[in-house]
């Protein structure tokens, strides 16, 4: 089976978030998995030159020009292929005009540039490949196109390729103007409520849902959560019309990469048989970050975009309280400037249990969640979620708002249960201030009062499988349902 796929970000070239963690590990897992080829397509921005650049990467010209119908004209697409290591080729997508740029997102031109990506990779597929792929995989609204013009605007050779789209986020969903549509070789037929057409202007990710042949997101209760109004981010009524194409894979960690006994980016080593190099990462990044040691005081680890839809502002309000239990905050993030402002402010009140990192940087967020006893992600809504299983990847237990992926990779049996080893963390059920420090209580007091349950607790977590092979499964099974037609 030949499959491709397309992301706007691919670990390690490129990443803002969870989605660049997995298009970086899914490939390799569904190759390993079985007899599959699999190439990933993703733009040369200009933070992938550059990441590949200082690393002195071999990336060779494949000499393959795709010539892209767009504007009424056509623009050139030079396909780079990075040498091949054995695992899955990966093939970046050189159209400087669009992708030398600074950051991914945000370009008034992003519908063109990530039109132009999808069709430059459906019309250079077969050559590169030597003949079609068998599946499309795209993920999120960047390459949303990508089942579009595969429906639209099928090349001859891809008579019979079919495709998958994976929502990671719908609260994304690359709305663009309706007179986008000529430039991009699309017909304005499409522009209709029930194709692409949102509030006026086009949706792509509403288009590739009506495209694809199946559809998928990154959990079994955000894949039921987005059917309904309350987290449906206005296209609730279009997936209950495609509800029967529609599924939830839960996603895999790269456990190669949050190994704790390996990770180069740590000071010391561990596992879940031998924690005692998880207490020398804790005074260390206790130390990188400015506080001061104390075994009697629980480390709490922040590692998050500052956006809404984290719920960090529910962790500022609760600062106060979790200062006065004793508890010691790492937060390292970016984003909204309010949230930015508010940790601040909070770690000036609070200068020896609060430390603030503001940037993104994936070295630090391995040292916190290494040196961290508990974790918080008390997210509105949560499609996935790659934090806690890094935590619990690193004997971090999680404190989590019961919602999407957190509810289904985090189960909480109460108190307990917890404390024989059953059950991964704590879990609230209303995002509010009360409701993470009810969690945050229950855990503080166990982790102060119990500690041979903690242990047990830490031992159990640690040693889950949250690699990707149970995914990468989930996966080919659905591609093969895909290409059977059923
Ligand atoms: P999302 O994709 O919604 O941001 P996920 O939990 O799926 O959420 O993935 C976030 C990924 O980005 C994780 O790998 C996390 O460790 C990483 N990350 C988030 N913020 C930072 C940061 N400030 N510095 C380094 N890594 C970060
Ligand atoms: C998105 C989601 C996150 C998910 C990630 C990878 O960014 O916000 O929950 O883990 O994609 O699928």
């Amino acid at each position: 089976m030949r499959v491709i796929h397309l992301a706007s970000e691919v670990a390690p070239f490129c990443k803002t978030g969870g989605l660049g963690d997995v298009v970086g590990a899914l490939p390799a897992a569904l190759a390993a998995a079985d007899d599959v080829q699999v190439t990933t397509f993703l733009p040369l921005h200009r933070t992938v030159r550059e990441w590949l650049g200082t690393r002195d990467a071999d990336v060779r010209d494949t000499g393959l020009r795709v010539a892209v119908p767009l504007g009424g004209g056509r623009i050139t697409a030079r396909l780079l292929e990075l040498a091949p290591s054995g695992g899955p080729r990966t093939i970046f997508v050189d159209i400087p005009s669009f992708f030398d740029r600074p950051g991914l997102y945000g370009h008034g031109d992003d519908g063109l540039r990530y039109g132009a990506f999808c069709r430059a990779v459906l019309l250079g597929a077969t050559p590169l490949l030597g003949e079609p792929p068998d599946l499309v995989h795209a993920h999120d609204w960047q390459t949303a196109l990508a089942p579009v013009y595969l429906e639209a605007r099928r090349p001859p050779a891809l008579a019979r390729t079919r495709s998958v789209l994976t929502i990671h986020n719908l609260a994304y969903q690359g709305v663009m103007p309706a007179d986008l549509m000529p430039l991009l070789d699309l017909d304005e037929g499409l522009i209709r409520f029930d194709i692409m057409e949102f509030h006026g202007g086009v949706s792509f990710l509403k288009g590739g849902i009506v495209a694809c042949d199946a559809v998928t997101t990154v959990s079994p209760s955000y894949a039921s959560e987005i059917l309904t109004p309350a987290f449906g981010c206005h296209l609730d009524a279009h997936l209950r019309a495609h509800a029967g194409k529609l599924e939830g894979i839960i996603n895999g960690l790269d456990v190669l990469e949050w190994d704790p006994a390996t990770q180069p980016a740590l000071p010391a080593h561990f596992s879940a048989g031998d924690l005692a190099g998880k207490a020398v990462c804790r005074s260390a990044v206790l130390e990188e970050m400015g506080l001061a040691d104390d075994p009697d005081s629980p480390v709490l680890g922040v590692v998050s975009r500052f956006t809404g839809q984290k719920g960090l502002d529910l962790v500022c309000d609760v600062i106060p309280a979790l200062v006065r239990r004793g508890a010691r905050l790492l937060v390292l993030g970016t984003g909204e400037p309010a949230l930015e402002g508010r940790f601040a402010s909070l770690a000036a009140r609070h200068p020896r249990q609060v430390a603030l990192r503001v940037g993104f940087d994936g070295g630090l967020a391995h040292r916190i969640v290494a040196g961290s006893d508990l974790f918080l992600v008390p997210s509105r809504f949560e499609p996935c979620g790659l934090t806690q299983m890094q935590a619990m990847r690193y004997g971090a237990v999680p404190i989590v708002h019961a919602v999407g992926g957190l509810r289904d990779t985090v189960a909480d049996p109460g108190d307990e249960r917890l404390m024989q080893g059953q059950g991964q963390g704590f879990r609230f059920e209303h995002a509010t201030a009360q409701g993470l420090m009810w969690a945050a209580d229950r855990a503080l007091a166990r982790w102060r009062h119990d500690r041979q349950g903690w242990a047990r607790l830490v031992a159990a977590v640690m040693s889950q499988d949250l690699s990707w092979s149970r995914p990468a499964r989930a996966y080919l099974d659905l591609y093969r349902r895909v290409l059977a037609g059923s």
